[in-house]
């Protein structure tokens, strides 16, 4: 099977991990990185790529299959429409952009033009939660009742030097809450309508540390989300799933999916049911389902070439990436105004 030609366009934090990943993956020759930047330059340097300072001469200069797009999030839509005109299927870092209206602008133009759009939201790709939601689309747990999720972890203090970090719209509420209200909404369906608190009182900066959120799904059930850079505290998903060994791995359980006949936690992948007669006087049996490792930015490769080549649709849509960015824009208003916000059905 040949290799598919892949472009780096932003080799930052994540770009520069997709190309060491892309490098090793037998679908993908990595063909070139664009990036204004030195440290980029030298990146590509050290991995003996070709290097532009321009996308756009990138796209003159070398024939190109597909580009991952992992710049900052209000670059997405002018760098997507640049890939869409040049007939490059793309995969996007999430968030697919920095709003609403810019969302649905690169999906309806990759629709329209027929082009593959993926979006980074690599949790999907990860075989936990494939497997529960294998599960749970089985009907496993009965009719889901609730889920409780929670993202505490300590950001180091040296994090907080970019200005822009303090700053309102530099929080967790804007940088990590996207990945849980992705997660949940894989796993429990679209959310109708939340409300949301948030605090400053750990760091006292002007952006929040800390944010509650309260989640009503269409399917009738309902979610919390605890979320907070401040806290010494295991129980985030990067900490427990091992999806980055940056992050030393802590054996505990921290999402929790409840439904009328039986509960799932993630990571360890604990399915809670009773065996026999059900209610709280009977036994309740704890089966812990095989999870398997594999590397979900890996398998987002994979499947990246798998939609291009129309044998499997995306994971992450363009369309349901912009729904989970409207619910994380959503937990912000709320407790902007500490009312709560309906959904666009
Ligand atoms: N899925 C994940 O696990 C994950 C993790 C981190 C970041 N992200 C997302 O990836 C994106 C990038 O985040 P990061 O942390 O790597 O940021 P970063 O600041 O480390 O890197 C961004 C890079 O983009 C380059 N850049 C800026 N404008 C450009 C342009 N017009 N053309 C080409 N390059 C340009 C910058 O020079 C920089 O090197 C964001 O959307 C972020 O939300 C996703």
């Amino acid at each position: 099977m040949s290799k598919l030609r892949l472009a780096i366009i932003g080799a930052g934090a994540i770009g520069r991990a997709h190309t060491d990943l892309a490098l090793r993956h037998p679908d993908w020759t990595v063909s070139a990185i664009a990036d204004p930047s030195e440290e980029a330059a030298s990146f590509a340097t050290s991995r003996n790529l070709a290097w532009f300072g321009n996308y756009e001469e990138m796209f003159d200069a070398v024939p190109l299959d597909a580009a991952i797009i992992a710049t900052p999030n209000d670059t997405h839509l002018e760098i997507g429409l640049a890939c869409i005109a040049r007939g490059i299927a793309m995969l996007v870092e999430k968030p697919i952009a920095s709003t609403v209206e810019e969302a649905q602008a690169l999906t309806s133009a990759a629709d329209k033009a027929g082009i593959p759009l993926m979006v980074g939201h690599h949790r999907r790709h990860n075989p936990l939660l494939r497997k529960a939601c294998d599960l749970i689309n089985e009907g496993r747990l009965g009719r889901p009742v609730s889920a409780t999720v929670m993202a505490n972890f300590l950001k180091p203090d040296s994090y907080f030097e970019a200005a822009w970090r303090r700053l309102p719209g530099g929080g967790p509420i804007l940088i990590n809450l996207i990945h849980e209200i992705d997660l949940m909404r894989f796993l429990f369906g679209e959310i109708d309508r939340l409300q949301a608190l948030r605090s400053n009182a750990a760091r006292g900066f002007e952006v929040e540390d800390t944010a509650a959120v309260l989640i009503q799904f269409r399917n009738g059930a309902l979610g919390t989300i605890t979320l907070s850079d401040s806290a010494t505290a295991p129980w985030s998903w990067d900490l427990t799933s091992g999806e980055s060994p940056s992050y030393p791995r802590q054996d505990v359980n921290t999402h929790f999916f409840m439904g009328t006949d039986a509960s799932l936690t993630l990571p360890r992948l604990e399915l809670w049911r009773y065996r026999d007669s059900k209610g709280w006087h009977e036994p309740l049996t704890q089966e812990r389902c095989a999870p398997h490792d594999g590397n979900p930015y890996m398998e987002q490769l994979r499947h990246f070439r798998s939609v291009i080549e129309g044998i499997e649709a995306p994971r992450s849509s363009g369309q349901d990436a912009t729904r989970s960015l409207e619910a994380t824009l959503a937990v912000q208003h709320a407790a902007q105004t500490s009312q709560s916000v309906a959904l666009a059905v």
